[in-house]
């Protein structure tokens, strides 16, 4: 039987931030299309853990420890990935890398040094690495996927009235940084869309859980405004964008790169 167009069997994936809210479903849904998932992360406990459980399901899935953000090094730890595993034919980025002031990024307490770091650690490392990648693809002739995870913020700016009397304030930083992504992936499919390779961005709306860089979750108030704006009246799940991008990382997209597939239940219509 001719395999699935969605199949992603025998697919070699680098999924970096791996071991993150999304990433781990990503690494999961991943490895269940039929995918030998090399997970990559700083932190090595959460996925040495999440590695066991990949295992289960394909006994060739492996872990690398990477900061992404450590750029004295970045060349020199990705080339020893890539000598360590093969080059992938898949590349998916869903790291958050992040000062740990980040949520005072919002327009009343951001610093000078802290929005510089910020675009530096986040934009630079999500462009350096899909840079290396695809050049890696080239050399090997793989006609590769590459999918980068942006937000509705890199899109459309933060609704003020969300925020109101709740523990989240807007970030001056981040709709910058996605954005920036965003054209990054347009300007790479320009470029690497001659020698087969397709650039793509999956754009997550909120999803429930923890708040960047702080200790707390979501308070009721935000969600409730947020479910109420959203019509199809719930937030994002990891599964929700996984599956977005086992599309983007399947045949089934062949002819799909440069774009921007929003995952938002339709907040950013409305
Ligand atoms: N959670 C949301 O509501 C949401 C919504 C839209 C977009 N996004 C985007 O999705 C992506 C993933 O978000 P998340 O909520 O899963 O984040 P998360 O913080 O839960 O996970 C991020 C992962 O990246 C890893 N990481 C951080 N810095 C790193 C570094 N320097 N090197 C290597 N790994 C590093 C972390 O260890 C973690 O495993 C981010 O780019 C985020 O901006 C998230």
């Amino acid at each position: 039987m001719k395999k699935s167009s969605f199949s992603l069997k025998n697919k070699i994936s680098y999924i970096l931030g791996g071991s993150g809210l999304i990433g781990r479903t990503v690494c999961l849904e991943f490895a269940k299309a039929g995918s030998v998932v090399c997970l990559i992360d700083k932190e090595t406990s959460s996925s040495l853990k999440l590695l066991e459980e990949l295992k289960k399901i394909n006994s060739k899935c492996s872990f690398f420890q990477l900061d992404c953000s450590d750029f004295e090094q970045l060349e020199e730890n990705f080339n020893d990935l890539l000598k360590s595993f093969s080059v992938p034919h898949i590349f998916v980025n869903c790291s958050y890398p992040r000062t740990k002031d980040w949520a005072n990024n919002s327009f009343k307490d951001v610093t000078l040094e802290s929005y510089r770091k910020n675009i530096d650690i986040h934009l630079n490392s999500y462009s350096w690495t899909a840079k290396m990648v695809a050049d890696e693809m080239i050399k090997d002739s793989i006609k590769g996927s590459i999918i980068l995870t942006s937000s509705i913020y890199g899109s459309k700016a933060q609704d003020l009235s969300m925020y109101k009397d709740t523990n989240i304030d807007e970030n001056m930083t981040y709709p910058i940084i996605k954005s920036g992504i965003i054209h990054l992936s347009k300007q790479m499919a320009s470029y690497y869309g001659n020698f087969g390779i397709r650039i793509n961005t999956v754009s997550p709306g909120g999803l429930e859980g923890p708040i960047a860089g702080k200790s707390s979750t979501q308070d009721a108030i935000f969600k409730k405004r947020y479910i109420n704006k959203t019509p199809m009246k719930r937030m994002t799940r990891p599964d929700d964008v996984a599956h977005a991008m086992i599309f983007l990382a399947s045949e089934a997209s062949s002819y799909i790169t440069g774009n921007d597939i929003k995952v938002d239940g339709g907040i950013s219509v409305v």
